[in-house]
């Protein structure tokens, strides 16, 4: 069978050339695209949920062998282009990095391709050095399963030993992007599926977009787009966590989050809604059709410390790049226990003190009915970066509830830390308030910024600095908003 060239590490250089044989010009830059094998007729393998993935005792203990064996080179060389350390440094040095850098890969359309295509090339190195020819990197199904997998979380193994600070809690509902009180962002099971389009024309869409703006652009604007703001970010900040002593865990961090393993799954998720999301074509035809965008290339480096390219072409077909998923259903079929919603427990006495307040009217006549496609959002502007890591959730209640009631959520934002600083690309947060506008119409609400629980012991004191920003503002999303 010919196989994919670079499943089988010890092939040298010119032996990938010769694999191509005779069409050398061009054929040299496709040779060494990740999606080359499909071009010979390969099926694409079956990326799993980990909890289908780990019933397989074989398979896990393969997958966790080859990230130990990464790791191990690493330890022993850090340079080794096997092993795990520059493999997970890939990301520091395109993410972990000024917002506004060129090679920045977060903030702009690059978001979701980028990271599809390290996943992929992630995944492959796994596939060679494991010789299991069937891997494929699980994901994690975070909107059916709100603590670390097991698989991700046992003693001693390769895929738990990142730097990890977990708060002692699940993911709450707004952190993974599920709204229960919204039955049309409900039935999305993740929020940000509600976006309409991909890429961002203008710098105020960008956090309504669900792919973001171009890079570079005109107005050299850049911002999370839908997904990346949530449920992305406070998954990170959720794995990760904060130590005691303040130290952010590797997931927190964008210098040192791939090289948590559950990156890769926690990713790979995020990937798998892009797949959810362009099912339905008005959206996909979204997506952006320019010269500069699908004629990219992304470029890492495979095992053999050779450059490896990913073209567009690969990143917009998964089956391309070798790959489909078990499910594309946002949660897991068959319930394994009650939704968070269930134990919704939580009182305002056991969260951190609100960060910003502001009480507004809701522009919505009582009687007015609003048109299925009108979506009203909540605007807060001119957000100035926070100053350590932290999960954010939003709150809206009726300017006269008692002051100890939390109210509705209506989303989170989270910050992470870049290395020496705070990731903040965000001037303006966007949340989808339609059901509570419809609620509360013509009258005045609260809205309140909470912080999560984000430390490893979660007790003691969690304080943040109040949030300074602009104002906070009700606009409505019109149905002809989706042709623009
Ligand atoms: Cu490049 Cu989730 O980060």
């Amino acid at each position: 069978m010919n196989d994919y060239p670079h499943d089988n590490s010890t092939l040298s250089a010119p032996s990938r050339r010769s694999f191509v044989g005779g069409t050398t010009v061009i054929a040299g830059a496709a040779a060494l695209g990740l999606a080359s094998r499909s071009v010979f007729g390969q099926a694409p393998r079956t990326r799993m949920d980990i909890v289908a993935f780990a019933q397989d005792a074989t398979r896990l203990a393969n997958f966790e062998a080859a990230v130990q064996e990464m790791m191990d080179r690493s330890a022993a060389d850090e340079n080794d282009p096997r092993g795990w350390l520059p493999n997970a440094n890939v990301h520091r040095d395109f993410c972990s990095i000024p917002d506004d850098d060129a090679s920045q890969m977060h903030y702009c359309y690059w978001f979701l391709t980028w990271h599809r295509a390290y996943i992929s090339v992630t995944e492959r190195k796994i596939r060679a050095i494991s010789g299991d020819d069937s891997f494929s990197y699980p994901y994690w199904n975070w909107s059916s399963d709100r603590h670390i997998p097991q698989a991700f979380a046992r003693s001693g193994s390769s895929l738990s030993n990142a730097v990890r600070f977990t708060p002692p809690r699940r993911l709450q509902d707004d952190e993974v992007d599920y709204n229960p009180d919204d039955p049309t962002l409900a039935a999305l099971g993740v929020a940000a599926l509600s976006a309409r389009r991909f890429e961002a024309k203008t710098p105020g869409r960008i956090s309504r977009s669900f792919g973001g703006i171009a890079r570079p652009n005109g107005l050299g604007a850049y911002g999370n787009n839908r997904l990346e703001g949530t449920p992305h970010g406070p998954v990170h900040v959720y794995v990760g966590g904060v130590s005691d002593e303040g130290d952010a865990g590797d997931m927190t961090d964008f210098s040192t989050a791939a090289r948590d393993p559950i990156f890769f799954a926690h990713h790979g998720n995020l990937d798998r809604l892009w797949e959810i999301w362009r099912q339905n074509p008005a959206r996909r035809a979204t997506e952006p059709t320019s010269e500069a965008f699908l004629n990219h290339r992304f470029v890492f480096t495979w095992i053999d410390g050779a450059p490896i390219e990913v073209p567009m072409s690969d990143v917009l077909d998964t089956t391309k790049l070798g790959y489909v998923y078990d499910s594309l259903d946002v949660f897991r079929p068959t319930p394994v226990g009650p939704m968070a919603s269930a134990e919704s427990t939580e009182s305002a006495s056991g969260r951190p003190p609100a960060i910003g307040r502001q009480t507004l009217r809701v522009p919505l006549q009582p009687e007015a009915v609003p048109d299925e496609n009108e979506r009203k959002l909540l605007e807060i502007t001119d957000v100035e970066a926070p100053t350590q890591p932290m999960t954010v959730s939003v709150f809206v209640k009726p300017a006269t509830a008692p002051v100890d009631q939390l109210g509705t959520s209506i989303g989170t934002f989270s910050a992470l830390r870049a290395g020496g600083e705070i990731a903040w690309p965000s001037q303006t947060l966007t949340f989808d308030i339609t059901a509570v506008a419809k609620k509360y119409a013509g009258e005045q609400i609260t809205v309140q910024l909470i912080p999560q629980h984000i430390r490893a012991q979660g007790a003691g004191p969690e304080t943040y600095p109040p949030l300074k920003f602009g104002q906070m503002r009700i606009v409505t999303e019109g149905a002809s908003d989706h042709h623009r």
